[in-house]
């Protein structure tokens, strides 16, 4: 019989996102410095992370989410989703990337039985683009979105959304759902590691503005995923638009996630930086204390993210890569 783990607000956890690496490609300057990409990590070799999914998905897992850091750099990411997938249980592997490295493995990814992929592309002005992330890359990034789409592949692009955004900018991708079958999501900018020193783009602004070029969004009530994102429909278009805003749009309560960091610590939220180790009863081969480690996990998991509250203790001081994102 299949388990499920429900925790102590009712809710379902059967999602776990996975960090493979730290290290990125980029230097995103909302998300980390370039030094900490450097550090030496130790990592869940790819046997452990099917040692653990194998016990996730005994517990209640059903989808699994690889993100980094940027997962690409690390070695043959399509042999541990093929693994991934043969575990009992596990119905999904999707994909969170900066996209730099796409179009180089999109097709062993394919192959691998990925579908869906999430791209994150703040703009699409080379000029810019490289103040962000510190390199040239939004050509490269759209070759490998064209490389997916061309496969059939489910593309979502993740645009963070900071202050200094223009109209324009926000626009010309908004146009791309209209121009292609994807869809484009504006996340609010989180204020964890270098997020807290830059300022928000409102959900409010962003709508004004496309509300201006395109119309009226309309809500749609499907969900494209596994995450937190609220989507809407504009006439004309072959993609949406979403929001994934988690300060002025609280989403905690459909939370249905787990987060595994690349050095095998389990959080129960993002947000907070408590959690506990796997990798130590996992090298014992101790697989109830692991067992035992999820569900005492599941049932501290908060009922929300604390990001509005200045004096809460415990909350994550670890910047994006380390956790995941
Ligand atoms: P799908 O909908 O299945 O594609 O997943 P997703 O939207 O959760 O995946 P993605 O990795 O693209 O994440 C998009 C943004 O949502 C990132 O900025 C994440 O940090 C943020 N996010 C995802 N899950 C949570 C969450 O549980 N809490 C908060 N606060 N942010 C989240
Ligand atoms: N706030 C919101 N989103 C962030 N990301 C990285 N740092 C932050 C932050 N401080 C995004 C990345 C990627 C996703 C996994 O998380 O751009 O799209
Ligand atoms: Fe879940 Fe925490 Fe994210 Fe809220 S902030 S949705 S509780 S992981």
């Amino acid at each position: 019989m299949s388990k499920c783990m429900k925790d102590t607000f009712g809710r379902n956890i059967d999602y776990l996102r996975i960090s493979i690496t730290q290290r990125c490609n980029l230097a995103c300057t909302y998300c980390m410095p370039k030094e900490i990409s450097e550090e030496k990590e130790d990592v869940l070799t790819y046997d452990e992370i099917i040692e653990l999914v194998e016990i996730f998905a005994q517990s209640g897992i059903r989808k699994i989410k690889l993100t980094g850091g940027e997962p690409l750099v690390r070695k043959n990411v399509s042999v541990l989703v093929k693994n991934l997938l043969k575990v009992k249980g596990i119905e999904e592997v999707t994909l969170t990337t900066n996209g730099i490295l796409l179009d180089a493995q999109v097709e062993d990814l394919y192959a691998a039985g990925i579908r869906h992929i999430n791209v994150s592309l703040d703009t699409l002005d080379e000029e810019i683009y490289h103040r962000i992330t510190g390199q040239y890359g939004v050509s490269r990034v759209w070759k490998g979105i064209l490389h997916a789409l061309s496969l059939g592949m489910h593309i979502k692009i993740n645009v963070v959304a900071v202050k200094e955004r223009t109209r324009k900018e926000i626009i010309e991708l908004v146009n791309l759902a209209k121009e292609y079958p994807l869809h484009v999501r504006f996340i609010e900018l989180m204020p964890i590691g270098m997020g807290k020193q830059q300022k928000r783009l409102e959900e409010e602004v962003v709508r004004s503005w496309i509300k201006d070029a395109y119309g009226e969004l309309k809500e749609v009530h499907k969900s494209l995923g596994n995450g937190p994102c609220s989507y809407y429909a504009l006439e004309g278009f072959q993609g949406y638009i979403g929001f994934i805003s988690a300060l002025s749009h609280e989403f905690c309560a459909n939370c249905s996630r787990l987060r595994l960091t690349a050095d095998g610590f389990l959080k129960p939220c993002l947000q907070y930086s408590y959690g506990c180790d796997l990798k130590e009863p996992l090298k014992k081969h101790d697989v109830e204390e692991v067992r035992h480690r999820i569900a005492n996990m599941v049932y501290h998991k908060p009922k929300s993210h604390a990001f509005l509250s200045e004096d809460h203790k415990d909350k994550e001081t670890k910047p994006m890569s380390k956790i995941g994102g």
